[in-house]
């Protein structure tokens, strides 16, 4: 595999070419960039959401972050690897007029799109910078949620991602993330196409080594929301592998996953999530409370 910023401007180029062109021509067609899906077999529906923009949505992601993200209005959310804005969109329609929702992407032709995607629906605190996420153009402690989807596995420095999202979230803020992880070994054509590295799948790295990273950053309250097999087609796989390669890779037990993990930064207020704990907490408290009332039997 090539240096870090070899790999980088590979996949700025193959995002590029998907900018420019519609989701259904990448999808399907033969004139979609690289092999036909290898972009975008991970992705989910969108449709269903508040806030779903179909401009937005060339099908690039492997989750639905804001699912889980815990979004309220007037909260400023920053979603790394905005590409076209699909999830900055939806997490607008959470944050309301009050909020602030900012998407940041290192290629140029993504971040046009999203700009004229945020221009068309004349949205003026929806904001898109062009820049590098494991060196993010945003403030200290400025943001309340970072949502993701599908873009961490595309960056060589990983843990300089998660130190970049502890030094912009604010303390008590919190983070979710989709993403692809591994579990097992791919086999060295698959490691080494740079195809399947822009396409999300060569760049994942072991599902425990990724949570272990969010650790040693210092989030707590880590957990993985959800997590799902991803099934390569064969036509993708055999754009790499030989006929027994391919049933040698199927019958290894490797895994290809999409997670959706959550955590938070330590200090400061309450996250929406944790204040639902609390909300329980408390709900539990009354309940032993009214349980040693005199009379109540069970004390
Ligand atoms: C798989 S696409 C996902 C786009 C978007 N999150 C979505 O779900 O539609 C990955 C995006 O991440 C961007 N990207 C990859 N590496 C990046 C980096 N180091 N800094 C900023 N953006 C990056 C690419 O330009 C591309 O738009």
């Amino acid at each position: 595999m090539k240096n870090a910023e070899a790999m980088k401007t590979t996949v700025r180029e193959k995002y590029a070419e998907i900018a420019l062109q519609s989701r259904e021509t990448n999808a399907a067609s033969c004139c979609g960039v690289g092999t036909p899906g290898t972009y975008t077999i991970m992705s989910e529906s969108y449709a269903q959401l508040a806030g779903y923009n179909p401009d937005a949505d060339l099908a690039l992601g492997c989750g639905l972050p804001t699912e889980f993200a815990h979004i309220e209005p007037g909260d400023t959310v920053l979603d790394l690897g905005s590409g076209a804005g699909n999830d900055c969109f939806v997490a607008r329609a959470a944050t309301g007029d009050s909020g602030k929702v900012i998407g940041v992407d290192f290629t140029p032709e993504m971040v046009r799109k999203a700009r004229l995607n945020a221009e068309k629906l004349g949205f003026n605190n929806v904001e898109f910078r062009q820049g590098d996420i494991e060196d993010l153009p945003v403030s200290d402690n400025s943001t309340d949620v970072i949502v993701s989807n599908c873009v961490l596995n595309l960056v060589p420095d990983k843990a300089r991602v998660f130190s970049e999202i502890m030094r912009t979230l604010r303390p008590g803020g919190h983070f979710s993330i989709s993403d692809i992880v591994l579990v097992g070994q791919l086999p060295k054509a698959l490691q080494q196409s740079a195809e399947l590295y822009a396409g999300c799948v060569a760049g994942a790295i072991q599902h425990e080594d990724y949570l272990n990273l969010i650790r040693e950053a210092g989030f707590e309250n880590i957990t993985v929301q959800k997590q799902k097999p991803i099934l390569i087609p064969d036509h993708i796989l055999l754009a790499h592998l030989s006929d027994e390669g391919l049933q040698d890779f199927l019958a290894s037990g490797t895994g290809i996953f999409s997670i959706t993990v959550y955590a938070e930064k330590p200090g400061g207020t309450p996250t929406a999530k944790n204040r639902e704990k609390r909300k329980v907490n408390l709900a539990e408290l009354k309940a032993a409370i009214a349980c040693c009332e005199p009379g109540s039997g069970c004390c």
